[in-house]
């Protein structure tokens, strides 16, 4: 045993220093295990470098491709006005907020930016006020952690919700109890059983996988029945839903005292954060409480300059335009697919699912459709349940008629040819 000295001063000695490398050598091997696991499984994830502005032909990795992958669903995330807004705001507002909200990272622009969403929102929010997050999944974390108050909470969460409403449930340390999809029934039965003090149920409004919507009005009147927090996660319908791009609760027409909004403002609002848009109260005591709020530096006020933009694009002409293009694009989509092995699913929507079944098969019908500079979202699990990875295609209003023909047109080919090699399986 040698001892190490730096400085003069004895800082270990080699046998330990060899211990621990070695460990630290077996941590690291211990991890690579897990990767070569999830390998194996064909649930390795790829990034690809991006090298253009988000919009469906752009660069990546050096090759050009037309993409059906971002939720930048009425092509604003490339708008010229917004990037003009942001510079605009950059040159306002400087480009870091330098705080967190409650010390003195709170802008003038995040304050307007608040005031204009619950304004947008107020026709279904009594007393609206909003509350700007730097993102969704820091939003759905706040609002579920300071709805469930204490341990004498159960937070009641739909199967399919977003990874970070399960995050949010974990969390808050409450009971958790996941309902059925959609199974408003099964959920009023736990409800009838709960013997807590403090109810919150949780849902997505448009299920980010399968682009179907929630029954937002009879899961409203059973809380309202038993006394529970609806959280209500838009982050797929706010400014897609709705003649004014207000979201779900416009589509729905439904308004409660019971109900906690989320939008997030990194998809159709094309920017980035989201917001939470409830009762006063309600967004008080998030302010006072929410530490996912609370314990974070605030984002870049030039980004909430931006969103103004976003939101005079959404509620104006433009977006009207916008969101009936996207639905032509849908009903173009929907009407021209002729699946014989892989499944659509019913999803009026801008997410456009085709199960394919297992990892592998859908990586290989990914990558072909790759092969014809089509980029398509890969979901495996834990995404989505095992045996049901799919493509996720989603439609964006700067998409044209001829590109998502170009897309069913390759789908249906694939599945055909899926098709015959699976007649061809079985006569053999
Ligand atoms: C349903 C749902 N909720 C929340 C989020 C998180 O939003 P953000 O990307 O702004 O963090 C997402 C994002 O993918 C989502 O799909």
């Amino acid at each position: 045993m040698t001892d190490v000295i730096k400085n003069g001063t004895i800082v270990g000695n080699t046998s330990n220093n060899i211990r621990i490398a070695s460990q630290r050598r077996s941590l690291v091997q211990g991890l690579q295990q897990e990767l070569d696991i999830l390998d194996q499984k064909h649930l390795l994830r790829q990034r690809r470098t991006v090298e253009t502005p988000s919009a469906p032909s752009l660069r990546a990795d050096g090759r050009d491709l037309l993409a059906f992958c971002s939720n930048d669903y009425l092509g604003l995330a490339a708008h010229p006005k917004l990037a003009e807004a942001l510079q605009e705001g950059a040159s306002l507002y400087g480009v870091g907020s330098g705080a967190s909200h409650l010390i003195s990272g709170h802008s003038r622009a995040h304050a307007v930016l608040e005031e204009r969403l619950a304004e947008f929102v107020s026709p279904y929010i009594e007393n609206a006020r909003a509350l700007y997050f730097c993102t969704g999944y820091m939003a759905n974390l706040a609002v579920i952690t300071a709805l469930a108050i204490n341990k004498d909470t159960t937070v009641f969460s739909e199967a399919l919700n977003h990874a970070s409403l399960i995050d949010g449930a974990r969390l808050s340390r409450a009971a958790v109890q996941v309902f059925p999809h959609r199974d408003y029934t099964a959920l009023e039965r736990m409800l009838q059983q709960c013997k807590t003090k403090h109810r919150v149920v949780v849902t997505d409004s448009v299920f980010s996988m399968d682009g179907n919507i929630a029954e937002l009005a009879p899961l409203l009147a059973i809380c309202e029945q038993y006394d529970a927090w609806l959280i209500v996660d838009d982050a797929h319908g706010f400014g897609v839903l709705g003649e004014h791009g207000r979201g779900v609760l416009e589509h729905l027409q439904i308004s409660s005292p019971n109900l906690v909004y989320m939008g997030t403002l990194g998809k159709a609002a094309g920017v980035g954060g989201a917001f939470v848009a409830a009762h006063s109260t309600v967004i008080e005591w998030l302010v006072q409480r929410a530490r996912a709020y609370i314990y974070t530096t605030a984002a870049a006020p030039a980004l909430a300059h931006a969103l103004l933009t976003s939101i005079d694009i959404i509620s104006g002409e433009e977006g009207q335009q916008r969101r009936a293009h996207l639905q032509k694009l849908i009903a173009l989509f929907r009407n021209g697919l002729h699946l014989q092995v892989w499944q659509g699913m019913p999803s009026d929507t801008a997410i456009q699912p085709v199960v394919i079944g297992n990892n592998a098969d859908m990586l290989r019908v990914a990558g072909n459709l790759m092969d014809q500079g089509l980029w398509v979202g890969a979901i495996r699990p834990p995404t989505v349940p095992v045996g049901t990875a799919r493509l996720r295609a989603t439609l964006s209003a700067a998409h044209t008629e001829v590109q998502v023909l170009q897309l069913v047109q390759a789908i249906n080919r694939l599945d055909q040819m899926s098709y015959v090699a699976q007649c061809f399986a079985e006569v053999a």
